[in-house]
């Protein structure tokens, strides 16, 4: 295996390149944007995501094909499963694009999940919200990112609106889970079913949008988490990252959404685990041992969203590294991360250097915060 094609041209795709061709590998890119980030990582083929000769051309050229996004028409991920080795699997994708699937697939894995019902007119919704309390948050059933395609609802006379707003579309409605911390898991299996778990990362949103991630070395419900992804991984024989988004109420953990493919939460695995999630995943499509996922210090990753800092002072600050994505600055875009590890420092510099990154990023109310030190959080040294 070599030459690995990819679904999509953006940061994550950049990212995968990044890792890949340290172990001798290749990239070609299928991405309809022009200005595709990971371009400049490989060979770019600039055509719709259903060009049949780019296809052509992939396909031949390409060992084994994955991808970077859900949002891949299904039918292109299905065709060219039939044509060339592809991971993770169609069946994956399929169940993880539709909120709808994804939360059937984990109520019939047992795996408990915030109250749901699918509505697709305003009268299923109001008659769904009798029996449903409030506050409640209605999404798309496709199509959603970084909190797009949601609305929240408070008070019963939302309904209209929030349907108008998501252009009434088939919806799924989730009752709003009073969590006290949001937590995801990554985890890679291989193509012999050999299976790594990542220490669990706390998850910080802001306007829907991921700002920050801290990885839980020891948590308390780390166990739990890779006990629920385990049957996510069994049930699909899936192959290459995937990662589990979770909410924590007391000691109990609710799922929210799974993505089959590397993920925004685990970038700290850059420079924090012994193999990053990158890596991990293309040596799992590609049929290569699968590298340790472990890690031994604090790590954290702040997004930059928007605009991007000074680069020298992002340096400046020990443990610091930038990774800035090729993208124009544009609002609410993820241009680039910082990942910061702790592996020299006492877990108050470790607060206080992230807190400088998180002014530098623009979160100012976060950089306000201790992370490191609070009951739910005991874990390091
Ligand atoms: N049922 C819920 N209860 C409480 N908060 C929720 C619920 N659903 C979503 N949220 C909040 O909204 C955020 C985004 O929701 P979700 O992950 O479902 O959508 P998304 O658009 O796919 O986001 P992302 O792309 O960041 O993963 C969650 O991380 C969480 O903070
Ligand atoms: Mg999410």
């Amino acid at each position: 295996m070599k030459n690995i094609g990819v679904l999509g041209g953006g940061q994550l795709a950049r990212m995968m390149a990044q890792a890949g061709r340290p172990l001798g590998l290749d990239f070609m890119f299928l991405c309809p944007d022009q200005n595709a980030c990971a371009a400049s990582l490989g060979k770019h083929l600039n055509a719709p995501y259903d060009d049949p000769v780019a296809h052509k051309e992939l396909t031949e050229w390409a060992d084994v094909v994955t991808y970077e996004f859900e949002n891949v028409p299904l039918q292109v991920v299905e065709s060219l499963e039939q044509q060339v080795a592809l991971h993770p699997s169609s069946s994956a994708l399929a169940v993880a694009r539709d909120r709808l699937s994804e939360k059937n697939c984990f109520r019939s894995l047992d795996i408990p999940t915030a109250e749901f019902a699918p509505v697709n007119t305003l009268e299923e919704l109001t008659a769904v919200m009798k029996g449903m309390g409030l506050p409640a948050i209605l999404k798309t059933r496709t199509q959603g990112y970084d909190g797009k395609g949601q609305a929240v609802l408070k008070k019963e006379t939302d309904l209209p609106e929030a349907w108008e707003q998501l252009g009434k579309r088939p919806c799924i409605v989730e009752s709003k889970v009073a969590f006290q911390r949001e937590v995801s898991v990554i985890a890679v299996r291989d193509q012999k079913g050999e299976t790594f778990f990542y220490p669990i990362t706390e998850n910080h949103h802001r306007e829907g949008i991921l700002r920050l991630s801290i990885n839980r070395l020891n948590d308390p419900v780390q166990d739990q988490a890779n006990a629920t992804i385990r049957k996510i991984l069994e049930d699909f024989n899936y192959v290459g990252v995937l990662a589990l988004e979770l909410f924590q109420v007391e000691d109990q953990l609710f799922a929210n959404e799974f993505a089959p493919r590397v993920h925004n939460t685990g970038h700290w695995t850059i420079e924090g685990a012994q193999t990053s999630q990158f890596e991990n995943h293309l040596r799992a499509v590609c049929g290569l041992p699968l590298g340790s996922s472990q890690s031994e210090n604090p790590a954290a990753m702040v997004n930059l969203i928007s605009r991007l800092p000074d680069e020298n002072q992002i340096r400046a600050v020990p443990g610091a590294t930038p990774h800035f994505y090729g993208k124009a600055e544009k609002p609410k875009r993820k241009v680039g991360h910082i990942t910061l590890t702790g592996d020299d420092c006492t877990m108050e510099e470790f607060d206080k250097r992230l807190a400088a990154l998180l002014q530098m990023a623009g979160e100012s109310q976060l950089a306000g915060q201790k992370f490191l030190d609070t009951a739910l959080k005991p874990q390091f040294p």
